[in-house]
């Protein structure tokens, strides 16, 4: 086992500040001026490669390795460090067509063609051949080389395959999860609708049936597809870790994805790196932000790198705005105030021709005069700034939001109660009502060691193993205080419904003595309860009197006098989605008794606040000019300012402040 790097390795204690950079788009005298600009803005990292498998391998097996030589020593001239990336996510058209066995296919067989990007299967063995060997010479070929500070792998392992390879793939996986046909049957609940299988070979991919499909085959198709893509990441990192043990190795995941098990990948990483897009428009955008931050922030357990994020506006919304005055450098300290050690972009300079050419760039197609540009040099300057007092800095959290992505896969099956459940909008709202208290949150998964937090939060974990139950149970006997959504221990791990409707020892933890119906509520259509309104989802419940602590009640309609949130004693479940507003009054009670504090009190609207160690990052998410109450002598490390009891931000204005 090798000594695994951190992202420290390739910061030295810098914050890094750059973006994918395709020069392979540009002819070379452009290089030139790229790296004038990037020396301008401060830029001291690019990820070079990412989708040139064609330039680096024209034909099959042949190697065009001279242009990135010169591009590697170009950076290293002046002062960038490469991130590498294996070309892996974008195989060159001979590939394809030499090898038609490397396409996936979707899920009515139909092949998914060259002429875009991703149209791999990862269960190939063809495919994996050309992606090892071309990951091998680019390994050796750099191994040495002093720009080199990063692997990248891959890109946005996303694929999903249905075709033949990938079914005797699947079957493989299956026999080494269940050892037996009869074990399968139990598990899959195969008794159901004449589904028994007698042969291995009779099981498919989930491919498209007449009607529902069998939802704990969809589900372990679900986790066969993240395992077979970590597969692939996983023999290309060891091939560059084989050549460059020191240097760190990631890839890049996209934001709270729904393919991809980013718990397991994770533990795999030697940096976590995630892409992050919010939408400029949206009021929540810089909560999505904080969410994603948060969450690949507890998958790194430290230091983490925004290896994506967009200068302007994105080219794969409908309506694709444009980020005003200010915003771009707001969100990159948000990520740096939430444990980001890098700040990057996709791309460096935007695309003349190609699938993105309307997608911004830190340069943009206006060019050096342009407000893009000129904002990006001001980041530059104030990454530079606050970078020597960010990097030992770690950002901590009483409160620990759980989340699974087995749990997400089972919850989405089809003839479900209500299609209209979407785990990741109950937790975008459950994040959401803890971010507006200003309490700062880990994620953590339902079977980590949670005794360190003060107050967990299940926004909605619709399958619970045995051993997570058990520490959820052993958490609150500890001391802990526990809050739960609904729909939450519905399931086994195999998606079988537990006895009673929800996990019997949950049941007498939350005070829970029968649960009659869940009485999912349509789009728009709320319920009253005592003091607020649910929206989503309500049940029928009969508390049991004996243990329950407090109630608030249901008020009119069926369930009138039925407990809508029940506690027994730091135990609490909700059983409906409150409305923003007292979902928040209710969590911060929650936390307020759990010993959780806000990082301020007091803080104007629409104002974040963040701890980073002792330096406290103030956020303005608005354009109004706001005034801010911090007491004391501080120093912000943006303006070199001594500030002393209250802080002026202007619109979409920070302050990094050192006591
Ligand atoms: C992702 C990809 C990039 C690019 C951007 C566009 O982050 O990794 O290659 O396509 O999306 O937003």
């Amino acid at each position: 086992m090798r000594d695994r790097p951190t992202l420290r390795a390739a910061t030295r204690g810098r914050v890094l500040f750059g973006g994918d950079y395709n020069p392979e788009q540009w002819p070379e005298e452009t290089w030139h001026d790229d790296v004038r600009l990037m020396k301008d803005a401060g830029v001291n990292s690019v990820t070079l490669g990412v989708f040139s498998w064609s330039m680096l391998e024209p034909e099959p097996g042949e190697r065009n390795f001279g242009w990135l030589d010169r591009l590697m020593d170009l950076m290293h001239t002046n002062g960038v460090g490469v991130v590498l990336a294996t070309p892996t996510s974008a195989p060159p058209p001979w590939l394809g067509r030499l090898h038609p066995d490397t396409l996936p296919r979707d899920e009515n067989g139909n092949v998914e063609w060259w002429g875009g990007r991703q149209h791999f299967s990862h269960s190939s063995a063809t495919y994996r051949r050309y992606a090892a060997a071309i990951t091998e010479d680019l390994a050796a070929r750099y191994a040495g080389h002093p720009a080199l500070t990063m692997w990248h792998i891959n890109n946005e392992y996303c694929t999903v395959d249905h075709g033949d390879e990938a079914a005797a793939a699947f079957r493989r996986w299956l026999r080494a999860k269940y050892g037996t046909l009869d074990a399968l049957n139990e598990a899959w609940g195969t008794a159901f609708w004449s589904q028994g299988y007698d042969s291995w070979d009779g099981i498919l991919p989930a491919r498209r049936p007449h009607y529902l499909r069998n939802p704990t085959q969809l589900l372990d198709f679900r986790r066969f597809t993240s395992d077979m893509l970590l597969e692939c990441y996983t023999a290309e990192r060891d091939i560059v870790t084989r050549h460059t043990p020191h240097i760190p190795v990631t890839t890049n995941f996209m934001p709270l994805f729904f393919g991809q098990d980013a718990w397991r990948w994770a533990e795999e990483e030697d940096v976590v790196s995630v892409d992050l897009y919010p939408d400029p428009r949206d009021p929540l955008g810089p909560q999505h932000g904080a969410l994603i931050q948060d969450l690949t922030r507890s998958q790194a357990r430290g230091p983490w790198m925004l290896m994506e994020q967009a200068a302007g506006p994105v080219n794969w919304r409908g309506v694709n705005h444009p980020k005003p005055r200010g915003l771009n450098r707001l969100w990159s300290l948000q990520a740096v105030a939430r444990g980001a050690d890098a700040v990057c972009y996709f791309q460096w300079r935007q695309s003349r021709q190609g699938a993105e050419k309307f997608h911004s760039g830190m340069v943009s197609h206006a060019g050096e005069e342009g407000r893009t540009f000129q904002e990006v040099k001001q980041l530059g300057a104030d990454l530079a700034a606050i970078s020597p007092k960010v990097a030992d800095r770690r950002v901590t959290a009483d409160i620990a939001i759980l989340h699974d992505w087995h749990a997400w896969w089972a919850g989405s099956q089809d003839g479900r109660p209500s299609t209209h459940v979407d785990h990741a909008a109950v937790l975008h709202a459950w994040h959401r009502a803890l971010w507006e208290a200003h309490l700062p949150t880990d994620f953590a998964h339902p079977e980590h060691d949670l005794t360190a937090y003060r107050l967990v939060v299940v926004p909605q974990l619709y399958l619970l193993t045995d051993t997570a139950i058990d520490r959820l149970r052993a958490y609150v006997d500890g001391g802990g205080t526990l809050v739960s959504g609904f729909l939450t221990g519905v399931a086994d791990e195999h998606d079988r419904v537990r006895a009673g409707g929800m996990d019997a020892r949950l049941r007498e933890l939350f005070g829970i003595r029968v649960l009659h119906e869940w009485w999912p509520l349509e789009p728009g259509e709320s319920v009253d309860c005592d003091g607020f309104r649910g929206t989503l989802w309500s049940e029928e419940i009969e508390p049991d009197r004996e243990t329950v602590t407090e109630t608030i009640p249901y008020r009119g309609g069926e369930l009138d006098g039925l407990p809508a949130v029940l506690r027994r004693g730091r135990a609490w479940y909700v059983s409906t989605l409150p409305e923003p507003d007292a979902l928040r009054a209710l969590l911060t009670r929650v936390a307020a008794e759990a010993g959780a504090r806000p990082v301020l009190d007091g803080l104007p609207a629409r104002v974040e606040a963040v701890r980073r160690g002792d330096l406290l990052f103030l956020l303005n998410h608005s354009r109004e000019p706001v005034t801010v109450d911090v007491p004391g002598t501080h120093r912000d490390l943006l303006t070199g300012a001594t500030v002393t009891d209250t802080v002026a931000l202007g619109r979409y204005g920070a302050a990094v402040l050192e006591p």
